[in-house]
């Protein structure tokens, strides 16, 4: 039994299609049509629903994007929908009153997406609303009026219906491996690690925000499937004096809260990857293994010069993570082989992130440069460089870097290494750049670090209201 809570209520569903999403289970089977289909691939937002999990004791609130989201990740947790958030007697949230009230109410699509993702940040107590609504796109009329809504909505404490869940969650989940005719939820790393090193063939899902739409776009048969979600080895983020240990099922809003402190530019970087919805369900681990050349923390965490641990049943290998990826579509995992971890050393925080996408919030990366230089009396003493979007890996700037270690920090090395990102990389060009655009670029953001680390008051960024 898949077992979970919607909208308070119990559900319990005997062995279900393990690739159902809950998109099609709240429209198709429970008839709540309050849940819209905009893009079914993650990207509109009209889909959203709040969904409550236990982290460690205390519960959380994450809004989520239903058209990817397959049924069996929701076991042992709480979805509300835009059915479940009004009071007994039918009284409006207060921020569905506030929509009403200040005309944020602009289309039947996209309204009740905007609602669930503001009932969520209300519920946490966010403020930052152009980050809590990137990923709702509005195309008609624009977003002052749900603004001015989430502004109003603020200030009003949260209504007396809603109930800590907390407890109810608890008991839906027996700790047991849990077993589907198509489909496998573990309870405990070692129990997947056997069972994965036995079924090879299985597909991982961490988070499905690419595994969702092999099945919503691409129409594929993935069966069996493993559910990651439960592993709470997998969700462990461990600080020591030598590093920062992540596990692979660390969602990117969880890495984006541990990077704050450590390497603020990557948190920045992941700010801006995809939406507070995709980043509520993507794992580090699903970004590393799909083996993208345009996945944003790949080149920060080469630039860091992080490790990643693979583990096949009892076994695990640690490995540079530029030499995970082969070459495209092809890395260095073995059959039945996971990703565990990653490791990123302790350093002094050098790293700078630059991604390029058409759409500022809310894209895909055409190119993504890190660059982690140090730099001791004026000379560069150390210098790890790579790139997304410019070659069929995330790769490092290996002649760039030769072109500046031992050289004075100045206008005239950077120049000189800027001539080097041609050998390093023979972009191609596609729908996102130019060859020639991701050359030019690429060079001018080495020269950027240079502005930002040696005139630091020049203006450099765009800062928008949600910006960290
Ligand atoms: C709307 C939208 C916006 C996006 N924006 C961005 C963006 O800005 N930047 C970006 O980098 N990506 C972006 N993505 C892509 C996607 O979010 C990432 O690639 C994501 O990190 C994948 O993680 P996941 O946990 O969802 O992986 P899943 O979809 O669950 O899995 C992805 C792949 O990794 C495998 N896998 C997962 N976990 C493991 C593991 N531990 N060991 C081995 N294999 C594993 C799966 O089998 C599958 O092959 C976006 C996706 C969507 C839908
Ligand atoms: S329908 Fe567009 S994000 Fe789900
Ligand atoms: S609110 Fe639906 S397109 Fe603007």
């Amino acid at each position: 039994m898949i077992r979970f809570l919607l909208n308070g209520l119990d559900v319990a569903l005997d062995n279900p299609d393990p690739t159902m999403t809950l998109q099609d289970y709240l429209r198709e089977t429970r008839g709540l049509t309050g849940t819209k289909e905009g893009c079914n691939e993650g990207d509109c937002g009209a889909c959203t629903v709040s969904v409550a999990s236990l982290e460690g004791d205390s519960l959380t609130h994450r809004a989520v994007n239903a058209c990817i989201l397959f049924l069996p990740q929701l076991h042992g947790k709480s979805v509300h929908t835009v059915e479940g958030i009004t009071g007994p007697d039918g009284e409006l949230h207060p921020v569905q009153q506030a929509m009403v009230d200040h005309h944020g109410s602009q289309c039947g699509f996209c309204t009740p997406g905007f609602v669930m993702s503001l009932y969520t940040a209300h519920r946490d107590g966010r403020t930052d609303f152009d980050d809590v609504l990137a990923g709702n796109l509005c195309r008609c009329t624009g977003y002052a009026p749900i603004i001015r809504a989430a502004e109003a909505a603020a200030a009003i404490a949260q209504p007396k219906w809603l109930v800590d869940e907390a407890d109810h969650i608890r008991a839906l989940d027996d700790g047991q491996d849990l077993m589907l005719d198509d489909g496998f939820l573990p309870a405990t790393l070692d129990s997947f690690a056997n069972w994965y090193a036995a079924n090879p063939g299985a597909t991982i899902v961490g988070g499905a925000t690419d595994v969702g739409l092999w099945v919503t776009k691409m129409l594929k048969n993935i069966a069996p499937v493993v559910f990651l979600h439960r592993l709470t080895e997998l969700a462990e983020i461990k600080t020591t004096a030598e590093g920062i240990r992540i596990g692979a099922g660390v969602t990117i809003a969880r890495l984006r809260g541990a990077m704050a402190g450590l390497h603020p530019d990557f948190a920045e970087l992941l700010r801006r990857y995809g939406s507070v919805q995709v980043r509520n369900s993507a794992t580090i681990g699903g970004n590393i293994a799909n083996g993208s050349p345009i996945g944003d923390s790949p080149p920060a965490l080469i630039a860091l010069g992080a490790t990643v641990t693979l583990r096949h049943g009892k076994d695990r290998r640690e490995i540079p993570l530029e030499d995970f990826f082969i070459a495209y579509g092809k890395q260095n995992r073995k059959p039945g082989e996971f990703v565990e971890s990653i490791f990123i050393p302790a350093q002094p925080d050098t790293l700078r992130c630059y991604k390029i996408s058409k759409r500022f919030d809310q894209d895909i990366s055409a190119q993504c440069g890190c660059f982690n230089i140090t730099v001791k009396d004026g000379t560069v003493t150390a210098a790890r460089i790579a790139f997304g979007g410019m070659a069929a890996t995330p790769k490092r700037a290996n002649a760039v870097e030769t072109a500046l270690i031992g050289q004075p920090w100045n206008e005239e090395t950077i120049r000189a290494a800027m001539t080097k990102l041609a050998t390093d990389y023979q972009p191609i060009s596609d729908m996102r750049a130019s060859a020639d655009y991701r050359l030019k670029t690429a060079a001018n953001l080495l020269q950027r670090y240079y502005v930002e680390s040696d005139h630091k008051l020049s203006e450099t960024r765009l800062v928008g209201r949600g910006a960290a």
